[in-house]
């Protein structure tokens, strides 16, 4: 795996993703605890991560910027306006910036912050928890773009893709592990219902829903293969798969997807 080597990352927010990616980072050592910098507007906050992960904390942003050469800026949508409008004296032209703000296009990035800023754009998803994102990067500039790939090679896989993809990435990627944890819930809201004990049916869909994953993974097999592998000719799979098949499961999947997709491009405007 590549390091970032001896380049210097600063972090503006280290709530669940800031903090889920640069654990990543630091576990699989892409970069060193000296090269990382944290800020975030919470003070005791970016103490205790820093303290926790031996990272070097700024006491401002401007300290931040000073400090490294790719910021990556990982606070709420809704909070950047007002940081773009406190900060954006402190940026550097061309300074390197990472947004995975969700709906926060590079042009909206470049027109709050200003100066020719060098913008990547990344969709990363909850399984940069546990070392398991599914990133989408996306930029125009080739050294940014490979710093970024890097950075999300910690957490997980990484595709680079056009942004005009993002929101279709959104619907699939970023909000996709809510669906399977959907899916978790009502395999065990099921069992529950049937009699089992709420730790047992949970375990039986979680573990399920890991070993199905885990196939898919490392199979060469696409998933429609493995599917129709695991369902025998009027078998229970198959049983079930056709009753979801009458109820339209596909097709109200599909409008699921579309309605994900559609309010990124509301957010977006
Ligand atoms: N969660 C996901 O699954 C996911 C997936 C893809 C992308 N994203 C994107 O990731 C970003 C972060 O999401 P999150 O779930 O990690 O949010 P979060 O847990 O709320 O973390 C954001 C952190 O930034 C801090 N902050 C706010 N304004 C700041 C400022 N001006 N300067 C420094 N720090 C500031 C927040 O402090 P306060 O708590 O005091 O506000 C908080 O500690 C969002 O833009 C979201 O669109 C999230």
């Amino acid at each position: 795996m590549k390091t970032l080597g001896n380049k210097k990352i600063g972090v503006v927010g280290v709530g669940n993703m800031g903090a889920s990616i640069l654990e990543g980072v630091l576990t699989r050592r892409i970069a060193t605890p000296s090269s990382v910098w944290v800020y975030d507007k919470v003070m005791n906050k970016a103490e205790s991560f820093a303290r926790r992960l031996h990272v070097c904390r700024a006491s401002s942003v401007s300290e931040l910027l000073n400090k490294t050469d790719m910021v990556l800026l990982a606070m709420k949508p809704q909070d950047f306006a007002s940081f773009a409008l406190e900060h954006r004296s402190s940026f550097r032209p061309g300074q390197g910036v990472i947004s995975i703000l969700a709906g926060m296009t590079t042009e909206k990035i470049a027109r709050a912050l200003g100066k020719n800023m060098t913008i990547v754009r990344a969709m990363p998803n909850l399984g940069a928890k546990v070392g398991q994102s599914m990133t989408v990067v996306c930029g125009k500039n080739k050294r940014a773009l490979s710093f970024a790939k890097k950075l999300f090679d910690g957490c997980g896989k990484v595709v680079t893709l056009p942004e005009k993809m993002l929101d279709l990435v959104t619907a699939i990627s970023g909000s996709g592990p809510a669906y399977f944890f959907n899916l978790m819930e009502l395999l065990a809201d099921f069992g529950v219902k049937q009699g089992l004990r709420p730790e047992v049916a949970e375990i039986l869909a979680v573990q399920t829903g890991l070993g199905a994953a885990l196939l898919a993974e490392s199979s060469q097999e696409s998933c429609a293969e493995l599917r129709q592998r695991v369902t025998s000719k009027k078998g229970t799979t198959e049983a079930a798969l056709r009753t979801l098949q009458r109820g339209k499961f596909k097709k109200v999947f599909q409008q699921a997807l579309r309605a994900a997709m559609n309010r990124s491009r509301e957010l977006r405007k």
